[in-house]
């Protein structure tokens, strides 16, 4: 995007752009430019959108699945030559460096083009009847009005993974899109538009999250919510689903370990720690957070990943040579420079400890982050910190380090660095997470495989994949005689 280009934001109701009486400003975390405006709706407005919803959802329900996802395929063959340009959106408005940024919108191509194809695969299960001829079986149908709230880390990738099973499996759907990257996920939107997906179908409410987020969730007319962000804001949300008897799935924080065995080939290990760390500025919940070192390496760990770290070339996100880009937004930026300021009067910075020399005062940008000898109830060491900030510890066995893995309220994702199956299968198998990587950084998910966390950071069915079924589906069993 030119510097003079503008990305405004709008609503979309009952197929109709809709400015908003207010708008607001989208500034770019890179140099605090403004970039466009972004309509600010009202409770209201999810009313209205709601309201058209439930009207269109039997059409687009009893719609042949064939023609559901033709809009899906077509949708994504529209996205994917304009990744270029959509990635250059998402890089000025949240900061993801414009090399990451572009994979993840062709990553959000794909995962339409998978559920597309889901509807060509079984749905539903057939069984013998104990005492007759009848014929048993469920069908899976369509929820109704799913309300999905999306955060501003991956503001292509996980609109996409919500909205695609959405849609594919018959449901209306009323989007809210993270206030600090609503552009990003308006081109799935204006794509689904482009080519076809009848009015109503899926409206956009942009906005306050709680007063839009409120209003979704209090609506009688919505029957489910899916959500990704904050623990704080998914707590109360599952509270408040149960309290209106609706379907919810949250997918919230992790504390994600690493553990690098005596045996780990170092050369891999350290380059999928910085990556895992620091991708995306630290702004992922499977970003890595703590780690684990075989006393042995310990020192050699630590001096390799603090050189790697410190070699990450920081700078404006749309620069191709960016490794490290800014924090999504202002309070992003002072919540994890206070964390890290903090930490460092607790222990031992290894790498980075603040804000990135020689970067526009206006940015957002802190350096790679590594801290030592923390206490272990430091913050830390027990919260996420969503930032490019990791912690590093030593262990003196495999069962410490699982113990220290395992020690969290969180279960996202974990990795173990180790040539020695006998040791990744113990891991795989003690790990308390719902992703596993055996020789692979902490983050990543491929389009066709489950989603999701165990303990405090998911709740509900898992996403993307065949797991997304199980959400945006409801079974009925059907018993049939003629
Ligand atoms: C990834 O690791 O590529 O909000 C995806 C998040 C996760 C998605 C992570 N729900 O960071």
């Amino acid at each position: 995007m030119e510097a003079s280009e503008r990305t405004d934001a709008s609503q979309l109701i009952d197929g109709r752009w809709d400015e908003g009486s207010e708008s607001t400003p989208n500034l770019s975390p890179s140099d605090g430019r403004e970039i466009g405006r972004i309509a600010r709706g009202t409770a209201d407005d999810v009313d209205r959108a709601v309201e058209v919803a439930q009207d269109r959802a039997r059409g687009w329900r009893r719609l042949a699945a064939g023609e559901r996802a033709r809009i899906l395929t077509d949708a994504s063959a529209l996205l994917a030559p304009r990744a270029d340009e959509w990635a250059a959106v998402m890089a000025s408005e949240m900061g993801k460096p414009i090399v990451e940024a572009r994979a993840e919108c062709l990553r959000a191509a794909a995962i339409l083009r998978f559920f597309a194809e889901e509807l060509h695969r079984p749905i539903g299960d057939h069984f013998l009847s104990d005492v007759g001829e009848s014929w048993l079986f469920t069908r899976r149908e369509a929820v109704g009005v799913v309300g999905l709230i999306t955060p501003w880390n991956f503001p292509a990738a996980i609109p996409a993974w919500k909205l695609a099973p959405a849609l594919a499996f018959g449901n209306a759907v009323i989007l809210k899109l993270a206030s600090d990257a609503p552009a990003t996920g308006l081109f799935l939107v204006r794509a689904l538009v482009e080519v076809g997906l009848p009015d109503g179908v899926l409206g956009v409410v942009l906005g306050p999250g709680g007063e839009i987020g409120g209003r979704l969730v209090s609506h009688e007319g919505v029957d489910a919510i899916s959500f990704t962000g904050s623990d704080a804001v998914g707590h109360r949300l599952i509270e408040r689903c149960a309290h209106h008897r609706k379907r919810v799935q949250a997918e919230m924080g992790g504390h994600n370990p690493a553990i690098v065995c005596a045996d780990a080939n170092l050369d891999l290990a350290i380059a999928a720690l910085t990556a895992g760390g620091f991708a995306a500025a630290g702004q992922k919940c499977t970003s890595t957070r703590r780690v684990f070192v075989d006393a042995g390496r310990y020192e050699e760990v630590c001096e390799r990943l603090a050189r790697s770290a410190g070699a990450l070339r920081v700078g404006d996100a749309s620069d191709p040579r960016t490794q490290l880009g800014p924090l999504a937004g202002r309070g992003q930026f002072e919540e994890v420079l206070g964390a890290v300021e903090q930490a460092a009067g607790e222990g031992v910075v290894l790498a980075g400890g603040g804000r990135a020399e020689g970067t526009p005062a206006k940015g957002s940008f802190l350096d790679a982050t590594i801290l030592a000898e923390l206490p272990r109830d430091s913050t830390f060491a027990t919260k996420e910190v969503f930032g490019p900030a990791l912690s590093i510890w030593p262990v003196e066995s495999d069962e410490e380090a699982i113990a220290f893995a395992n020690d969290s309220s969180y279960g996202l994702a974990a990795s173990i660095f180790t040539g020695d199956l006998d040791r990744a299968k113990r891991f795989v198998e003690e790990v308390e997470v719902g992703l596993v990587h055996v020789n692979s950084q902490t983050a990543g998910a491929e389009v066709h495989l489950p989603f999701g966390g165990s303990k405090g950071s998911s709740y509900g069915p898992h996403e993307q994949g065949r797991a997304a079924i199980e959400f945006y589906t409801q079974d009925k069993t059907v018993y049939l005689d003629g």
